[in-house]
């Protein structure tokens, strides 16, 4: 497929045509539709490698490829970031304990589109502090997901997200951020999940990003571990986050990344 068609803005965010628009569904549905079938698996005793690993076999069967496999020297298929990892977490040999809650995210490429989800599971019973952090940051990246239309600004997303956050007393992690996406895996611009109402690039129809908060019941500063990767909260807190890959329509937005099943949400079954 020609990949120069369209045109970028003075902020470098590449605008896409009507027709790409389906291409993004088709990747995004396949990374929801994997969040989707994992889901069952997240139960007590389970590895979060054994998890990746069945993640992997999943993308590969739909003859999609991985793209976090060699990005930047990641060697995995998903992220899973337990309790009080922020995002990044690397799947291994750790089991998953009842009472635990974990973010998975996922990015797969169908025919050259990126599709880029990441949602909470619960493993066992869920506490009411976990529940009210995983609702929260769940509603915030709606919020941020209602901002989305031509001539609001990235900065009106940011805030709206931030102003929800902080009103149940949580906060918005600074140190990552959402980005844009399409033939690509991270362009600009940068989307960050706080700000001020009209401030930041313009969104024009035709703009594809992530928007991805990552909301801690305790301090917003995150540290990274030793192994290059795992961000955790530095005061220990639980950190939750949700990620849906969006493109600006005409008038609104367009989710590339809804779940098939309808499962997005832990307590939705
Ligand atoms: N999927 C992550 C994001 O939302 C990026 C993961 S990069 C990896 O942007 F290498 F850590 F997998
Ligand atoms: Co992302
Ligand atoms: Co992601």
């Amino acid at each position: 497929m020609d990949d120069t068609r369209g045109r970028t803005t003075r902020d470098g965010i590449r605008i896409y045509e009507p027709g790409d628009y389906a291409g993004m569904h088709k990747a995004g549905a396949l990374a929801a539709d994997i969040l989707d079938r994992v889901a069952p698996m997240v139960q007590p005793g389970v590895t979060t490698g054994e998890l990746d690993a069945a993640i992997e076999a999943m993308v590969d069967d739909a003859g999609a490829v991985s793209a976090t496999i060699g990005y930047k020297g990641y060697k995995h298929a998903s992220c899973i970031s337990l309790n009080h990892v922020v995002c990044h977490g690397i799947p291994g040999e750790k089991k998953i304990k009842d009472g635990d809650i974990l973010n998975i995210d996922v990015t797969v490429i169908v025919d050259g589109w990126y599709g880029d989800t990441s949602r909470m599971y619960v493993a066992g019973k869920l506490s009411r502090k976990a529940e009210r952090l995983i609702q929260v940051t769940h509603d915030a990246l709606f919020e941020g997901i209602k901002a989305v239309k031509p001539g609001n600004t990235f900065g009106d997303i940011g805030h709206a997200i931030q102003k929800y956050v902080e009103s149940h007393r949580m906060s918005v992690v600074r140190d990552f951020c959402g980005h844009g996406l399409g033939r690509v895996f991270h362009a600009p611009p940068n989307v960050l999940h706080y700000g001020r109402p009209g401030t930041g690039p313009m969104l024009e129809e035709g703009m594809f990003f992530t928007i991805e908060p990552m909301v801690n019941l305790g301090r917003p500063e995150t540290k990274v571990l030793s192994d290059d990767w795992t961000a955790v909260t530095r005061d220990k807190s639980l950190s939750a986050q949700f990620e849906h890959s969006v493109g600006v329509t005409a008038d609104g937005v367009d989710i590339f990344t809804l779940s098939p099943a309808g499962k997005y949400h832990p307590t939705w079954g």
